[in-house]
């Protein structure tokens, strides 16, 4: 009987990986297709692009550095095999992450505060607002050793971090010309979205081990 509740808790611990793993190679061959779209123009020479990025560009460019590494560790902090070969290698990740995440959110206030268009600044201050409270929430959390609070607020924090793939793939591949309205609306749903799925996902999960 023991021997049969193993397995089975085995075999749904597979399951569960290579469904993380899936799920990770998709995000990151988004990411890389968002990229080569919308980001092509940064490697095409002086454009109107580029021209009007001007007036913010000493505030941009540490921005999309330092927002770059917290993308690129993503899924280097989901990763189990790192987690258990390595939990000084978590942390250090873990802090630059939330480093990075600190300064780019930082920045990404200031630039929509004081460059972007009023009509975008609530939903887009919220969205940078948002980043920057769940990474904090994260860090205290692991700070009080709240593994489940960690785990929760980690999440959205990635996930806010990864609205640099959802705001512009969704836009260029799924509804281009899509008006400004349109825009907005996509942006508070994916501001509750990177809230609320984190949650659905971390129950589903326990609802699966309780079976297993
Ligand atoms: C909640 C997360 C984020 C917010 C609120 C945010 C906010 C902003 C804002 C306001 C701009 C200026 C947009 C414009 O007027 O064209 C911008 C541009 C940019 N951001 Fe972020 N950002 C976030 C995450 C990231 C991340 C993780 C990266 C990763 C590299 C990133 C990379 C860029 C790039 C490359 C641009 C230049 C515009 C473009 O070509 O897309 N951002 N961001």
């Amino acid at each position: 009987m023991a021997a049969i509740e193993e397995r089975r808790a085995a075999a749904s611990f597979n399951a569960g990986t290579a469904l993380k793993r899936l799920t990770m190679l998709a995000l990151i061959a988004l990411t890389a297709v968002t990229i080569s779209i919308h980001e092509a123009y940064f490697f095409r020479g002086p454009s109107a692009q580029l021209n009007r990025l001007q007036p913010f560009w000493p505030w941009l460019a540490p921005h999309i550095a330092t927002g770059a590494v917290a993308l690129l560790l993503g899924p280097l902090q989901f990763s189990t095999t790192i987690r258990k070969k390595s939990l000084a290698v978590h942390r250090w990740l873990g802090r630059t992450y939330m480093a990075t995440v600190l300064i780019s959110s930082v920045l990404a206030l200031y630039i929509i505060l004081r460059f972007e268009a009023p009509s975008a600044r609530w939903v887009m201050g919220t969205m940078a607002a948002l980043w920057l409270t769940t990474t904090a929430f994260a860090w205290l959390a692991a700070a009080s050793h709240n593994l489940t609070q960690h785990k929760l607020w980690i999440s959205r924090s990635h996930l806010f971090t990864f609205t640099f793939t959802t705001t512009r793939f969704a836009l260029d591949v799924i509804w281009p010309g899509i008006d400004g309205a349109g825009v907005t609306n996509y942006y508070w749903v994916l501001n509750i979205a990177c809230l609320v799925i984190p949650d659905m996902v971390l129950w589903a999960n326990s609802l699966r081990f309780r079976r297993a």
